[in-house]
């Protein structure tokens, strides 16, 4: 069930100042509650990032047999299933907007003996799920999954059945993809000798990371012909504690929104520093953005620092493709940050950006054109023309097709156009960042609902 649209306008607002904590990394968070929901004993969780597609896992790990509260601090306890396995739901598995809750889900729950049918939003019942479903049954695992009117296979609903007995195969995704990565090395756990998954650019480990943190060997190869990642089941997590460090994907708005508003000069604390994520940071450098990130410490096994960010006059680059996956969901906004540049900012081989939340390439081009500004849409790619640091128009109201990075970067190109910018709808921006409007307004944005 979607909640009703309700409309946004950002208006183009004073320099921004001020302190501000980025939220909870939503992959991190992801993985922290479906983890310390199949292992052996209480995982205690803080920082998690409280927004609807963590809800949406919770309520899925719970429907599979864990116990999972939240305290008054916000630490969320986890009572895992340990070796009693996760249970055959009562109900539909609701994942809401969460591709990747849905994806990590499916394939943690194919290591157990169960029955389950997994449904999800608009958004998210056309989104492809045979990228897990086909792998899952060179597995073993029985997946019956919907077929659109257009005749696309492997959507919402998925009716998945496992008899826990998996068996283990070497597979190379076709896609660079975490959650692809992910959902077969958890499938792996519940298989009967090693899972090997082959990645030829290597995409964000936190999978591997936290599996360590959860006691079980990961084992990483690198080869001429990619990196292979291994795990060797049965295999069994025990119950860790584990602190979610700040979502560099969630900084990146009010990062780019001072970068593009004149006077602008804040600090974000608390951001993941992991270079499987940070891309987006490396091509701002490149770009000549004013970014300092100072203060780098530990936090749960994560780099964390704060990233000191000043209004910056910004020429237009080349995105180096092997550098998308590092920063998959941050091409809405940087091409944003590209309309103010001196120059064209060409991003290509993010062809995987038009199976995401929406057809990210596509609603980008139209968010930019709504409003003035000059791009250029291809198969796998598009290009944005700078204004060289004149204000684009702005006045356009943009459709979000239920994509919380799109109704993001709508709002804070608005911040800084000679118009303001609206857009349909701004619900979905709890999936990810439920704090985003009063963490903006504290900055001094002005955003209205
Ligand atoms: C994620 C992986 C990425 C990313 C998503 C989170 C993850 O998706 O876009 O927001 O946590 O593993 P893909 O694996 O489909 O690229």
């Amino acid at each position: 069930m979607s909640s009703p649209a309700a409309p946004a306008t950002a208006v183009p607002s004073k320099a921004l100042k001020g302190t501000v904590k980025a939220p909870g990394d939503k992959s991190i968070s992801h993985r922290a509650i479906i983890f310390g929901a199949m292992a052996d004993g209480i995982t205690d969780v803080s920082g998690l990032l409280r927004g609807a597609d963590i809800l949406s896992t919770v309520g899925a790990m719970r429907s599979f047999g864990a116990k999972i509260t939240e305290n008054e601090t916000g630490t969320w306890r986890i009572e895992g299933v340990g070796a009693t396995g996760f249970s055959s739901p009562a109900e539909d598995v609701d994942c809401g907007n969460a591709g990747t809750g849905v994806r990590l889900i499916m394939g943690a729950a194919a290591g157990y003996d169960l029955k389950a049918r997994f449904t999800g939003d608009a958004s998210l019942s056309i989104r492809p799920m045979n990228r897990i479903l086909d792998p899952l049954r060179e597995m073993g695992v029985s997946a019956e999954a919907r077929t659109t009117e257009n005749g696309e296979p492997g959507r919402l609903p998925v009716i998945l059945k496992s008899s826990g007995d998996l068996k283990p195969i070497d597979y190379r995704p076709p896609h660079a993809s975490a959650q692809v990565k992910s959902a077969l090395l958890l499938a792996g756990l519940g298989a009967k000798g090693t899972t090997t998954v082959i990645e030829s650019v290597p995409t964000r480990d936190h999978t591997e990371n936290m599996l360590r943190a959860f006691g079980v060997p990961v084992d990483v190869k690198v080869a001429g012909d990619g990196n292979h990642i291994s795990v060797t089941g049965p295999a069994k997590l025990q119950a860790t504690t584990i602190k979610v460090p700040g979502d560099p994907s969630s900084a990146a708005f009010p990062i780019i929104a001072a970068l593009i508003t004149p006077g602008s000069d804040i600090l974000v604390e608390n951001v993941m520093m992991n270079p499987t994520r940070t891309g987006l940071f490396d091509t701002l450098n490149e770009m000549g953005a004013f970014l300092r990130a100072d203060n780098f410490r530990k936090s749960g096994g994560e780099t964390i620092a704060d990233i000191h960010v000043k209004h910056s006059r910004l020429n237009g680059v080349t995105v180096p493709e092997g550098r998308a996956a590092s920063m998959i969901d941050e091409y809405p906004i940087l091409a944003v940050a590209a309309a103010f540049a001196t120059g064209k900012t060409i991003m290509n081989g993010i062809g995987e950006l038009r199976v995401k939340e929406s057809d990210r390439i596509a609603a980008t081009a139209a968010l930019l054109s709504e409003n003035g500004v000059t791009v250029a849409e291809t198969k796998d790619g598009m290009t944005v023309t700078g204004s060289a640091g004149k204000a684009p128009l702005g006045g356009g109201t943009v459709k979000t097709h239920h994509d919380h990075r799109i109704a993001m970067s709508a709002l804070i190109l608005g911040l800084a156009t000679q118009n303001p910018v609206s857009i349909d709808d701004a619900s979905m921006i709890a999936t990810s960042f439920p704090t985003f409007f009063d963490l903006m307004a504290s900055l001094g944005a002005h955003i209205e609902r």
